[in-house]
């Protein structure tokens, strides 16, 4: 898009040099335990002995990581009335001055990069490489969006009308923002959330997933640092269950954003269209049934380096990730070997491991959710391949990499958020079946396709109702500023994060004649 910025670069553990001095720094962090609770006004709440939950790791539930505290009802009225307050005087920031923050928040990200890695590790089980590139994102979108609104809003925008007329339109934040993320962008998501309201002008209560409260009040203290007033940025931890229902239904909210299940997306859209007050924008970013179509064209080597990607890399808890391979029967036999040799050299275990391929998933009842998946199919289904977890595997919550043939993709009836791989084959004349078959899950979030022959890999893209299309290449890892990212249908309502349109969607503009 034309800009002078440049991406994160951070570092490459690959070359030696740079991984020991990381890997040391990262592992000073090893017996720390971070604290988490509702940040107000700048400042963290007590925790109670009484109201104290423990926080253990994904890969290893005896490992202590630290503690937190929920939110109560009151508090979340605080951080909603704070915020609220704040909004007047924050509005009246230019667009540089609020970027300003971001941009100092990104310095400091980078400063602490060794801590933030391990607390990804710690409470989200990342591997080092997700976990490196997750602070990236989280930079990339602090410096994408402090671009964005210094080009963009910095100023009013002349229009001159048909009769001579010249108009300004102006670009002005909403109120409070409720941004509400995920625990599988634990850094990336949230602050790319919370940075895009701040900078538009909002004010934001944020409420992190559960899971990963610990990195969330991190990353707010940090943010804290750089200065910005204290009333704009209020933290409320907690269960959705319990406090979702409270942060979208006040009227104070001008506005949500929210990344998360499809189910969880259309509670919140019930609950915001039954308020009585004026209707509000409601950015959701949700869930996805993914598929890759390989024809017979494609390089089978190249589509299993990239099918283990997409299904396994994250332990297949990307939105984006990898659901049901489609390959076209007269080279699926050849690929399905090679899935099952690459599959056996899979590295599963300890996230911390530079030789780590696939870690564990987020908590217990993903676990189970997943091996109750796996169990169901057993009698419609051929497993193909389940790679064995190692001893050291026991004390966490891990699912064996499975690679599962199956006769239709009608038999996935929701998003199976986990390291599961469901092969479909196909006729070399079922290719339009295929597609329709996929657009009519009602997903639409990423498509792979594989294949060397243009016209068939051009018609699919164009037949595709996805919001981000890749070819003969692995389809996940969206990069900030370059590939927007987010779907349609029930994956999303876009704008497209880290893309030129998402900022908008958190401001209000107003245009008015100037020489009249
Ligand atoms: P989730 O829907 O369970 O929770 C997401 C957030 O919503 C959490 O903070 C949770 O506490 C909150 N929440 C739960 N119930 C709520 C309620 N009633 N009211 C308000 N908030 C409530 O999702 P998850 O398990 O945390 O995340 C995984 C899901 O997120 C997957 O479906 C994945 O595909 C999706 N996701 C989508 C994208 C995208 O860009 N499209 C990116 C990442 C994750
Ligand atoms: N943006 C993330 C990806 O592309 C979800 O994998």
């Amino acid at each position: 898009f034309g800009s002078e910025r440049k991406n994160s670069s951070s570092i490459n553990i690959d070359i030696e040099s740079q991984w020991q001095p990381f890997h040391q720094a990262v592992h000073a962090f090893d017996k720390v335990k971070w604290k988490a609770s509702p940040i107000l006004n700048g400042k963290p709440t007590p925790i109670l002995a009484a109201e104290r939950v423990c926080v253990t790791a994904p890969y290893d539930r005896e490992e202590v990581v630290g503690e937190l505290t929920y939110a109560t009802s009151s508090q979340v009225d605080t951080a909603m009335a704070s915020a609220h307050d704040a909004y007047a005087n924050w509005s009246q920031c230019s667009a540089s001055e609020r970027a300003n923050y971001l941009l100092l928040l990104a310095d400091k990200l980078e400063l602490h990069q060794a801590e933030l890695v391990a607390l990804c590790h710690r409470e989200a089980g990342k591997t080092i490489h997700d976990a490196i590139d997750e602070i990236r994102e989280a930079v990339d979108f602090c410096r994408y969006y402090a671009e964005q609104a210094q080009t963009n809003f910095n100023k009013p925008k002349r229009i001159t009308s048909f009769d001579g007329v010249d108009q300004e339109m102006t670009y002005q934040g909403r109120g409070v923002f409720v941004c509400i993320s995920p625990w599988n962008f634990p850094l990336a998501i949230f602050l790319g959330q919370v940075c895009a309201a701040l900078v538009a002008g909002n004010t934001v209560v944020a409420k992190p997933a559960e899971q990963t409260s610990l990195i969330a009040c991190r990353a707010i203290e940090l943010l804290l640092l750089t200065g910005i007033p204290q009333g704009v940025i209020q933290l409320v931890t907690g269960l959705g269950r319990e406090i979702g229902h409270q942060l979208t239904s006040d009227e104070r909210v001008a506005g949500v954003a929210f990344t998360g299940s499809t189910p969880t997306a259309q509670l919140i859209n019930r609950t915001l269209m039954a308020r009585d007050s004026a209707p509000v924008p409601f950015i959701a970013e949700t869930g996805g049934q993914n598929a890759m179509i390989v024809d017979s064209t494609a390089l089978p080597e190249q589509v299993v380096r990239d099918v283990l990607r997409s299904a396994f890399a994250s332990a297949g808890q990307r939105c984006s990730a990898l659901r049901v391979l489609f390959i076209q029967q007269d080279i699926a036999e050849r690929v399905i070997t090679l899935i099952k040799g690459a599959m056996a050299e899979l590295k599963v275990g300890d996230p911390q491991l530079h030789a780590t391929d696939v870690g564990p998933v987020i908590d217990l009842a993903a676990k189970q959710k997943l091996l109750t998946h796996i169990e169901s199919l057993k009698n419609r289904a051929r497993l193909i391949c389940q790679t064995p977890l190692p001893e050291s595997c026991a004390s966490g919550d891990f699912v064996p990499p499975t690679a599962i043939e199956i006769q239709h993709i009608d038999l996935l009836e929701q998003e199976h958020f986990g390291p599961i791989l469901h092969i479909v084959r196909f006729k070399a004349s079922e290719i339009d079946q295929v597609v329709n078959q996929i657009n009519q899950t009602g997903f639409g979030l990423t498509m792979g396709i594989h294949s060397r022959n243009e016209r068939t890999y051009s018609e699919i893209a164009s037949r595709a109702k996805v919001g981000n299309c890749y070819i003969n290449r692995d389809q996940v890892g969206a990069v900030v500023g370059v590939q927007p990212f987010g779907g349609r249908g029930l994956s999303g309502t876009g704008p497209k994060a880290g893309g030129p349109h998402y900022l908008y969607r958190f401001m209000q503009s107003t245009i008015a004649q100037i020489n009249v």
